[in-house]
Protein backbone atom coordinates (compact mmCIF):
# COMPACT_ATOMS: atom_id res chain seq x y z
CA UNK A 1 0.00 0.00 0.00
CA UNK A 2 1.64 3.40 -0.72
CA UNK A 3 1.52 6.29 1.41
CA UNK A 4 -1.49 7.89 0.42
CA UNK A 5 -3.52 5.19 -0.05
CA UNK A 6 -2.70 4.16 4.04
CA UNK A 7 -3.41 8.14 4.18
CA UNK A 8 -6.80 7.47 2.48
CA UNK A 9 -7.58 4.28 4.78
CA UNK A 10 -6.65 6.88 7.62
CA UNK A 11 -9.43 9.19 6.52
CA UNK A 12 -12.02 6.67 5.90
CA UNK A 13 -11.50 5.65 9.46
CA UNK A 14 -10.98 9.29 10.99
CA UNK A 15 -13.19 10.22 14.43
CA UNK A 16 -10.75 13.37 14.82
CA UNK A 17 -14.21 15.80 14.56
CA UNK A 18 -18.08 15.32 14.79
CA UNK A 19 -18.68 15.31 11.08
CA UNK A 20 -17.25 11.58 10.88
CA UNK A 21 -20.98 10.85 12.89
CA UNK A 22 -22.71 12.18 9.87
CA UNK A 23 -20.73 10.88 6.66
CA UNK A 24 -21.65 8.25 4.06
CA UNK A 25 -18.09 7.92 2.89
CA UNK A 26 -15.19 10.11 3.95
CA UNK A 27 -13.62 11.65 0.63
CA UNK A 28 -9.74 11.75 1.28
CA UNK A 29 -8.91 13.30 -2.50
CA UNK A 30 -7.59 11.04 -5.80
CA UNK A 31 -5.47 11.22 -8.90
CA UNK A 32 -1.53 10.52 -9.75
CA UNK A 33 0.69 9.88 -6.62
CA UNK A 34 3.08 12.48 -8.96
CA UNK A 35 0.68 14.49 -9.97
CA UNK A 36 2.25 17.81 -11.20
CA UNK A 37 -0.72 19.99 -10.34
CA UNK A 38 -2.86 19.75 -6.91
CA UNK A 39 -6.47 21.42 -6.77
CA UNK A 40 -7.90 21.98 -3.08
CA UNK A 41 -11.80 22.62 -2.67
CA UNK A 42 -13.60 23.05 0.19
CA UNK A 43 -15.72 20.40 1.68
CA UNK A 44 -17.53 17.33 0.25
CA UNK A 45 -21.09 17.67 -1.06
CA UNK A 46 -24.24 15.57 -1.39
CA UNK A 47 -22.92 13.27 -4.12
CA UNK A 48 -18.92 13.19 -3.10
CA UNK A 49 -20.36 12.03 0.42
CA UNK A 50 -22.52 9.30 -0.73
CA UNK A 51 -19.05 8.23 -3.90
CA UNK A 52 -16.52 8.88 -1.68
CA UNK A 53 -14.72 11.02 -4.23
CA UNK A 54 -14.08 14.50 -4.31
CA UNK A 55 -15.80 16.61 -7.28
CA UNK A 56 -18.37 14.66 -8.72
CA UNK A 57 -21.64 16.99 -8.82
CA UNK A 58 -21.84 20.33 -10.67
CA UNK A 59 -19.25 21.71 -9.49
CA UNK A 60 -17.55 18.79 -10.42
CA UNK A 61 -18.62 19.23 -13.78
CA UNK A 62 -17.30 22.72 -14.34
CA UNK A 63 -14.09 21.89 -12.98
CA UNK A 64 -13.97 18.90 -15.65
CA UNK A 65 -14.76 21.51 -18.40
CA UNK A 66 -12.06 23.99 -16.92
CA UNK A 67 -9.71 21.21 -17.14
CA UNK A 68 -10.36 20.19 -20.41
CA UNK A 69 -10.09 23.94 -21.73
CA UNK A 70 -6.11 23.71 -20.93
CA UNK A 71 -6.25 20.28 -22.27
CA UNK A 72 -6.03 17.91 -18.80
CA UNK A 73 -8.65 15.55 -17.78
CA UNK A 74 -9.50 14.82 -14.19
CA UNK A 75 -7.34 11.35 -14.10
CA UNK A 76 -4.05 14.04 -14.45
CA UNK A 77 -4.25 16.36 -11.63
CA UNK A 78 -4.81 15.39 -7.66
CA UNK A 79 -8.59 16.68 -6.38
CA UNK A 80 -8.66 17.10 -2.51
CA UNK A 81 -10.06 18.93 -0.04
CA UNK A 82 -9.65 21.05 2.79
CA UNK A 83 -12.01 18.68 4.72
CA UNK A 84 -12.71 15.23 4.44
CA UNK A 85 -16.37 14.55 5.41
CA UNK A 86 -19.60 16.55 4.44
CA UNK A 87 -20.97 19.25 6.74
CA UNK A 88 -24.35 18.88 7.14
CA UNK A 89 -26.71 21.08 5.13
CA UNK A 90 -23.07 21.74 3.26
CA UNK A 91 -22.46 24.47 5.51
CA UNK A 92 -19.38 26.14 5.72
CA UNK A 93 -16.52 24.25 7.66
CA UNK A 94 -15.60 25.27 10.91
CA UNK A 95 -12.25 25.91 12.39
CA UNK A 96 -11.86 23.24 14.56
CA UNK A 97 -13.18 20.93 11.27
CA UNK A 98 -10.57 22.18 8.93
CA UNK A 99 -8.00 22.17 12.55
CA UNK A 100 -8.55 18.36 12.71
CA UNK A 101 -8.34 17.72 9.14
CA UNK A 102 -5.31 19.95 8.37
CA UNK A 103 -2.47 17.03 8.60
CA UNK A 104 -3.79 14.98 6.46
CA UNK A 105 -4.16 18.10 3.75
CA UNK A 106 -0.75 18.77 4.90
CA UNK A 107 0.86 15.48 4.39
CA UNK A 108 -1.45 15.09 1.34
CA UNK A 109 0.79 17.93 -0.39
CA UNK A 110 4.37 16.39 0.97
CA UNK A 111 3.52 12.98 -0.08
CA UNK A 112 2.38 15.08 -3.76
CA UNK A 113 4.87 17.28 -3.61
CA UNK A 114 3.10 18.93 -6.84
CA UNK A 115 4.49 21.67 -9.00
CA UNK A 116 1.58 23.84 -8.74
CA UNK A 117 -1.39 24.26 -5.82
CA UNK A 118 -4.25 25.61 -7.16
CA UNK A 119 -6.36 26.61 -4.47
CA UNK A 120 -10.38 26.82 -5.21
CA UNK A 121 -12.26 29.25 -2.89
CA UNK A 122 -11.55 30.98 0.18
CA UNK A 123 -11.46 28.08 2.65
CA UNK A 124 -8.83 26.57 0.87
CA UNK A 125 -6.94 30.02 -0.14
CA UNK A 126 -6.79 30.52 3.48
CA UNK A 127 -3.97 28.28 3.94
CA UNK A 128 -1.71 30.25 1.40
CA UNK A 129 -3.24 33.60 1.78
CA UNK A 130 -4.75 34.00 5.67
CA UNK A 131 -6.81 37.00 5.91
CA UNK A 132 -6.95 37.76 2.11
CA UNK A 133 -9.81 38.23 -0.22
CA UNK A 134 -10.51 36.12 -3.30
CA UNK A 135 -11.81 38.93 -5.18
CA UNK A 136 -8.33 40.45 -4.66
CA UNK A 137 -5.98 37.96 -5.17
CA UNK A 138 -7.43 35.67 -7.06
CA UNK A 139 -5.19 34.58 -10.20
CA UNK A 140 -1.88 35.68 -8.38
CA UNK A 141 0.44 32.93 -7.56
CA UNK A 142 2.48 32.71 -4.55
CA UNK A 143 5.22 30.77 -3.44
CA UNK A 144 5.66 29.47 -0.02
CA UNK A 145 8.32 26.93 1.11
CA UNK A 146 9.00 26.02 -2.08
CA UNK A 147 5.58 25.71 -2.78
CA UNK A 148 3.46 27.19 -5.55
CA UNK A 149 0.19 28.25 -4.73
CA UNK A 150 -2.83 29.75 -7.15
CA UNK A 151 -5.62 30.99 -5.32
CA UNK A 152 -9.09 30.86 -7.78
CA UNK A 153 -12.59 31.21 -7.19
CA UNK A 154 -14.13 27.91 -5.98
CA UNK A 155 -16.03 26.67 -9.85
CA UNK A 156 -19.82 26.33 -7.57
CA UNK A 157 -19.49 30.12 -7.31
CA UNK A 158 -19.98 30.72 -10.83
CA UNK A 159 -23.21 28.41 -10.49
CA UNK A 160 -24.52 30.47 -8.21
CA UNK A 161 -22.97 33.99 -10.12
CA UNK A 162 -22.36 33.30 -13.60
CA UNK A 163 -20.45 36.79 -14.64
CA UNK A 164 -17.07 34.41 -12.49
CA UNK A 165 -17.57 32.34 -14.96
CA UNK A 166 -15.16 33.73 -17.12
CA UNK A 167 -13.07 35.25 -14.61
CA UNK A 168 -12.68 31.32 -13.22
CA UNK A 169 -11.91 30.48 -16.91
CA UNK A 170 -8.90 33.07 -17.48
CA UNK A 171 -7.58 31.95 -14.75
CA UNK A 172 -7.54 28.25 -15.19
CA UNK A 173 -6.02 29.65 -18.76
CA UNK A 174 -3.23 31.24 -17.00
CA UNK A 175 -1.83 27.48 -15.58
CA UNK A 176 0.45 26.01 -18.69
CA UNK A 177 2.19 29.45 -18.57
CA UNK A 178 2.71 29.67 -14.93
CA UNK A 179 3.83 25.30 -14.76
CA UNK A 180 6.59 26.47 -17.58
CA UNK A 181 7.48 29.31 -15.50
CA UNK A 182 7.55 28.33 -12.23
CA UNK A 183 11.53 28.18 -11.85
CA UNK A 184 11.46 31.77 -12.36
CA UNK A 185 9.04 32.85 -9.67
CA UNK A 186 10.77 34.10 -6.52
CA UNK A 187 9.47 32.79 -2.87
CA UNK A 188 7.15 35.28 -1.40
CA UNK A 189 7.63 37.59 1.38
CA UNK A 190 5.64 36.76 5.14
CA UNK A 191 2.18 37.44 4.47
CA UNK A 192 2.25 40.21 6.97
CA UNK A 193 4.94 41.87 4.74
CA UNK A 194 2.99 40.88 1.51
CA UNK A 195 0.16 43.37 2.89
CA UNK A 196 2.38 46.02 3.67
CA UNK A 197 4.03 46.08 0.23
CA UNK A 198 0.66 45.65 -1.56
CA UNK A 199 1.93 42.90 -3.35
CA UNK A 200 -2.06 42.35 -3.81
N1 LIG B 1 -17.07 21.30 -3.59
C1 LIG B 1 -15.87 21.10 -3.00
O1 LIG B 1 -15.27 22.02 -2.49
N2 LIG B 1 -15.38 19.90 -2.99
C2 LIG B 1 -15.98 18.87 -3.54
O2 LIG B 1 -15.44 17.78 -3.49
C3 LIG B 1 -17.22 19.11 -4.18
C4 LIG B 1 -17.75 20.32 -4.19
Amino acid sequence: MSDLEGLAREVALCTGCPLHHGRTKAVPGEGPPDAQIMFIGEAPGFHEDQQGRPFVGAAGRFLEELLASIDLTRDDVFIANVIKCRPPGNRDPLPDEIEACRPFLDRQIDLISPKLVVTLGRFSMARAFPNARISRIHGSPRKINGVLYYPMYHPAAALHQPSLRRVIAEDMERIPELIEQIEQIDESPPPMEAEQLRLF
